[in-house]
C-alpha cells in the first residue's frame, strides 16, 4: 500500500480519490504552516511514497532527504511552484507537479473583482459607509474610474493573463496590450491585441494586471523606474507572485500618487506587508485567495492527488513541472 503525506488540511476530494486508490493518507494534524523543521520530522522515518504540499511549503534538499529515497513525487496545492527547489529534485529524480488549468477562471475572475473595486473605490466606499460616515448621496463622493474601453496592459499572457484578457476585451471592451517572451498573432487577432515591449506597456495602460511566475528574472520586474513609467491615473493589478513588485517602491508610489491606485492579492514577504501599505486607501488588499472558491480548492486538491496516482502507478503525471 502505498503512503502519502499531506501537509495541511485541503479540501477533501484529494485525499477520497488517494484512498479510492488504496492509498494511506496522512495528513498534517497542525492547524496552519509546518516549519521546515516540523515538516522534515512529519517525514523522517515515516517511508511517504508522495507528499502533496502547498505554496507555503518551502521544499528543498534538507525535505528531500527527510523523505527519503522511495519518495516518488512531490504534488504542488498551487500552479506555482517558486517553493520547491527544482534542481534538487531533478537532480534526485523525484518529480514534482503542480495544479495549472482548474484554476484559471477563478483566479481570471478575482483579477478582474480587483480591477473592478480599485476603479469603483468598493472598499474604501464600503469601510466608509461600516464607520457611518454615509449621510446621504453626493454627487462627488468616491469618484472612480470607468474601466469600459481603457488600456489593459497584461504583463504575461498565460493561461490566466489570457482569460483576463477575455473578460477585458469581451466585457468590457479594453484595447489590450500584452509584455510576454512570445508574441501570440492568434490571441492578437481575436482580442485586437498589441505585442509590447514592458516599457511600452507600463507608459500606455491604464491598468496593468501582472500575470508571471516567480523567477530569478522576474523579481522586481516592477520596481522604482517602472512605476515611474506608468501613467499617474493607471492602476496596477497582482494575482501572480509578490516579490514581482517592489513592494516598498510601490508603497512610495502610491503614496505620493506617481500611479491611481493598485490591488495586490499577493505579497513580497507572506504574510507581512511592507511598512505603510496597510495604511493607504488607493490600494485592496486580498489575502491570497484568487484561487479561493470551493469548486476551484476542490479540483485543485483532486488533480494534485491525481499527479501523485499517475506517479505511484508508473506513469507520467499530467502536470509534472519541468
Ligand atoms: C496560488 O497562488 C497558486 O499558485 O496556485
Amino acid at each position: 500500500m502505498s503512503k502519502v503525506f499531506i501537509t495541511r488540511k485541503i479540501p477533501e476530494a484529494g485525499a477520497k480519490l488517494l484512498k479510492e486508490k488504496g492509498c494511506e493518507v496522512d495528513i498534517s494534524a497542525k492547524d496552519g504552516v509546518l516549519t521546515k523543521e516540523e515538516l522534515m520530522f512529519a517525514l523522517r522515518g515515516k517511508k511517504y511514497d508522495a507528499v502533496l504540499c502547498l505554496l507555503t511549503d518551502k521544499i528543498d534538499g534538507d525535505v528531500f532527504e527527510s523523505a527519503g529515497s522511495q519518495c516518488k513525487i512531490f504534488a504542488n496545492f498551487a500552479v506555482g511552484f517558486d517553493n520547491i527547489d527544482l534542481a534538487t529534485a531533478k537532480e534526485k529524480g523525484i518529480l514534482i507537479t503542480n495544479t495549472p488549468g482548474v484554476l484559471t477562471e477563478t483566479v481570471a475572475e478575482h483579477t478582474f473583482a480587483l480591477v473592478l473595486a480599485i476603479a469603483h473605490r468598493i472598499a474604501e466606499s464600503d469601510r466608509f459607509t461600516r464607520n457611518g460616515k454615509y449621510v446621504g448621496w453626493q454627487p462627488m463622493l468616491f469618484l472612480g474610474t470607468d474601466v469600459s474601453r481603457k488600456t489593459l496592459g497584461i504583463v504575461g499572457l498565460g493561461r490566466i493573463g489570457s482569460r483576463v484578457a477575455y473578460h477585458a476585451g469581451k466585457g468590457f471592451e479594453m484595447k489590450i496590450l500584452y509584455y510576454d517572451p512570445k508574441p501570440n498573432p492568434a490571441f492578437e487577432k481575436e482580442f485586437g491585441a498589441r505585442f509590447v515591449d514592458l516599457e511600452t506597456l507600463l507608459k500606455e495602460s491604464d491598468f496593468i494586471s501582472i500575470h508571471v511566475p516567480l523567477l530569478p528574472e522576474t523579481r522586481h520586474l516592477i520596481g522604482e523606474n517602472q512605476l515611474k513609467m506608468m501613467k499617474k491615473n493607471a492602476y496596477l493589478i497582482n494575482t501572480s507572485r509578490g516579490p514581482i513588485i517592489d513592494e516598498k517602491a510601490l508603497v512610495q508610489a502610491l503614496k505620493e500618487n506617481w500611479i491611481r491606485g493598485a490591488a495586490l492579492d499577493v505579497y513580497e514577504n507572506e504574510p507581512a506587508l511592507a511598512p505603510g501599505l496597510a495604511e493607504l486607501d488607493n490600494v485592496i488588499l486580498t489575502s491570497h485567495i484568487a484561487s479561493a472558491t470551493e469548486e476551484t480548492r476542490a479540483k485543485m486538491s483532486e488533480l494534485a492527488a491525481t499527479n501523485i496516482i499517475e506517479a505511484l502507478e508508473g506513469r507520467m503525471p499530467p502536470n509534472l513541472v519541468k
